[in-house]
């Protein structure tokens, strides 16, 4: 049988999730939130009295980390449910220092790959189309203007009961953009065969039918 992969990336809180997991809901394919590893692993070196700045000292976690992705949609690290708690604005200002730390990735990156083999999957990232699944069936680069993103994280974190103001919530994005797009290894960019998809003025459920358009189009033509 042959497994489709769909990667979508792009900036923070473009709504990457949102439309990637309905997408997955639809078409019966895994979702796969990269992201969300990368959360858990930072939770993991702060959890341990590390500083995420330390690159040494994080990487010496990655033999002990153990992250798994349920189907459900909760994230384990280590037997802990870390599910809410990688939501939280600290993980948030940090986790950009461990994501740019290639050891850690390569580490992660071995994971995703592996998840990727049996199922067909909807992952989303920085790196998927570029790096994790060049070969992936469908790449989308999914962005929406900044301010715009910081108005939908910050009334999502509303809801998750994550008490931030709307300025720290667009400073925080701006900052772990900038780290993104700069790191050496792996940075986040648009794969060169992506398709942009920019969701400013979108719903959520115009996005996912953007997102499903290009999918009956791509697999239509092979
Ligand atoms: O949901 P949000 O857009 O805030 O971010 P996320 O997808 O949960 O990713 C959190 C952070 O993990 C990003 O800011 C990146 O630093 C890192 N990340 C990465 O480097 N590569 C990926 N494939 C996914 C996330």
């Amino acid at each position: 049988m042959k497994y489709i992969t769909i990667a979508i990336d792009g900036p923070a809180a473009a709504g990457k999730s949102t439309v990637a997991k309905k997408v997955a809901q639809v078409l019966g394919y895994t979702y796969i939130d990269t992201g969300a590893m990368y959360r858990a692993f930072t939770y993991y070196v702060i959890k341990k009295g590390l500083d995420p700045k330390d690159e040494e000292a994080s990487n010496s976690l990655i033999p002990e980390v153990d992250i798994k992705l349920i189907n459900d949609g909760r994230v384990i690290c280590n037997d802990e449910d870390v599910t809410q708690i990688i939501r939280e604005t600290y993980i948030s200002q940090n986790v950009s220092y461990i994501a740019s730390y290639k050891k850690i990735r390569l580490a992660l990156v071995d994971l995703q790959r592996k998840m990727a083999k049996n199922d067909s999957v909807v992952m989303d990232g920085r790196d998927i189309g570029t790096y994790v699944l060049p070969n992936a069936n469908i790449k989308i680069f999914q962005i929406a203007d900044v301010r715009t993103r910081a108005v939908r994280r910050y009334e999502e974190n509303l809801e998750k009961n994550i008490i931030t103001t709307l300025g720290e919530v667009e400073d925080d994005l701006r900052k772990r953009d900038y780290i993104d797009s700069h790191r050496d290894f792996a940075p986040l960019k648009p794969a060169v065969d992506s398709i942009l998809l920019d969701t400013s003025f979108l719903s959520i459920d115009e996005a996912v039918e953007a997102v499903l358009n290009i999918v009956r189009r791509k697999l239509g033509e092979n």
